[in-house]
């Protein structure tokens, strides 16, 4: 089938190069030009596992091209993808300009039927909003359906997220869009969830806001677990082997972040406050993901005393591991608390140094996680790189001035770090010295 996907962000580039992968022809649109000249010459602008390769694969057997003019994607694809970003506004409302901006820009440029798809995370009735703005730009009166079709792939396995996914979910309103996106997906064999387009746009909200809310459910059990020394991954796992429960997004941490889960949150109390709900449950879960910033800080004032002139080392910047993105990353956020207590930091990740570098000045960045060890007070897990999992214990013991490791992913069995002669001081588990 001929595809379009305008924005060549992250989902954008992902959906792009997987649908050409599957047989289809895909052209990916972006306004930013020097990005498009960029994936031209077969670069990425972000880190994604296995993106780089597929695109390359695709571009080398011209299923998959890229152009920075709209109207190159729209005149030969009958179904074009809407993937521009929705970012957050200072209220929490989801900025909608960059899709008013495509759905202007596909009207005046289609000659003749076009199924557009939002596929960026929108509050509910965007789609409405979207066919208004494309039946007042059109000419003539060229026919047109709009669909949702929420993408659910994650940042660092979104290859493998959009090639098994565990359903497909399809808001439609008429059988051509029907038929169009369930040709489309025919060759995936899992269930295809039919909705009507509002459902569709609610079902994305809900299934992100779902996930933070076990997300900061664990992490205030956590809470309970520190204060009568219980271990929250025992808990966890006790509850999650409940099938009606499930064990995955249960992990207890310094809390979620991320491009998608801070802003969706908000865009989805937004939207719920406008049509007249007030969804205090998704403000407790917000609440509690702040706090727990506040909580880790604790942690490390308790341990070390004074925070202001001490070096910590700090392994991880990205919001989690396999990728390279720090956007609302909680890495950021208590390296930014523990600056403004005066402490100096050494930090260290295997693929967002870039990226932190244009937004932390202050800190020294390290070639590995022995560098960030070195000298420092203590070393403070951030981000659940594999790498950090493998750490030569008796290295970092002899670099580090004292051996106290504070760690925010619960990367280590206590136990064993006692042992090892560390004291070392988790999320909702023992302490141990
Ligand atoms: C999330 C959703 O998982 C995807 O389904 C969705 O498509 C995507 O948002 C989106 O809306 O675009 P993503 O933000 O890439 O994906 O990352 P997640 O793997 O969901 O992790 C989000 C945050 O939660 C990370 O900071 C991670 O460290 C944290 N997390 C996750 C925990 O603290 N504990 C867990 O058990 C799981």
């Amino acid at each position: 089938m001929k595809i379009a996907i305008i924005g060549s962000g992250y989902v954008g580039l992902v959906t792009g190069a997987c649908f050409a992968e599957l047989g289809n022809q895909v052209i990916c649109a972006d306004n930013d030009q020097g990005k498009i000249e960029t994936l031209k010459k077969g670069s990425l602008p972000l880190y994604e596992p296995g993106l780089a390769e597929l695109i390359a694969r695709n571009l080398k057997n011209k299923r998959l091209q890229f152009s920075s003019n709209i109207k190159d994607a729209v005149r030969p694809s009958e179904i074009i993808f809407i993937t521009v970003g929705t970012p957050a506004l200072d209220n929490g409302e989801a900025d909608l300009t960059g899709i008013e901006n495509v759905a202007r820009a596909i009207a005046v440029n289609m000659d003749g039927y076009r199924l557009i798809i939002e596929k960026s995370t929108v509050p509910v009735e965007t789609g409405d909003w979207v066919r208004q703005i494309i039946a007042t730009y059109i000419k003539d009166k060229t026919k047109f359906d709009v669909a949702s079709n929420p993408e659910f792939l994650r940042e660092g396995s979104a290859i493998s997220d959009f090639m098994n996914p565990d359903r497909i979910v399809i808001g439609v309103e008429s059988k051509r869009a029907r038929d169009l996106l369930t040709e489309l997906y025919k060759p995936f064999k899992v269930p295809l969830v039919v909705t009507n387009i509002k459902s569709a746009e609610l079902i994305k909200h809900a299934s992100n806001a779902f996930l933070a809310a076990k997300i900061s459910f664990i992490n205030a059990v956590s809470r309970i677990c520190d204060t009568v020394g219980a271990d929250v991954e025992e808990v966890a796992k006790g509850m999650g082997l409940d099938k009606r429960i499930g064990l995955s997004f249960l992990k207890a941490g310094i809390g979620y972040g991320g491009s998608c889960f801070p802003k969706d949150l908000d865009a989805f109390v937004n939207i719920s406050e406008k049509l007249g709900y007030n969804f205090n449950l998704l403000k407790s879960v917000r609440r509690v993901n702040e706090e727990q910033l506040s909580f880790m800080l604790k942690k490390i004032k308790d341990s070390l005393r004074i925070i202001k002139d001490k070096t910590i080392g700090v392994l991880g910047l990205a919001f989690k591991s396999n990728t390279d993105d720090i956007r609302n990353s909680q890495a950021i956020g208590l390296i930014r608390m523990l600056e403004s207590e005066g402490a100096r930091i050494k930090a260290y990740d295997p693929q967002a140094m870039n990226k932190a570098r244009d937004v932390l000045s202050r800190i020294t960045f390290c070639a590995d996680a022995y560098s960030a060890a070195r000298s420092s007070d203590c070393l403070l897990i951030a981000t659940e790189w594999d790498e950090f999992k493998e750490l030569d214990f008796t290295r970092v013991k002899k670099l580090l001035k004292r051996p106290l490791i504070i760690d925010g992913r619960n990367l280590y069995e206590p136990e064993r770090m006692g042992k090892l002669g560390f004291t070392y001081i988790s999320v909702g588990r023992k302490s141990v010295s």
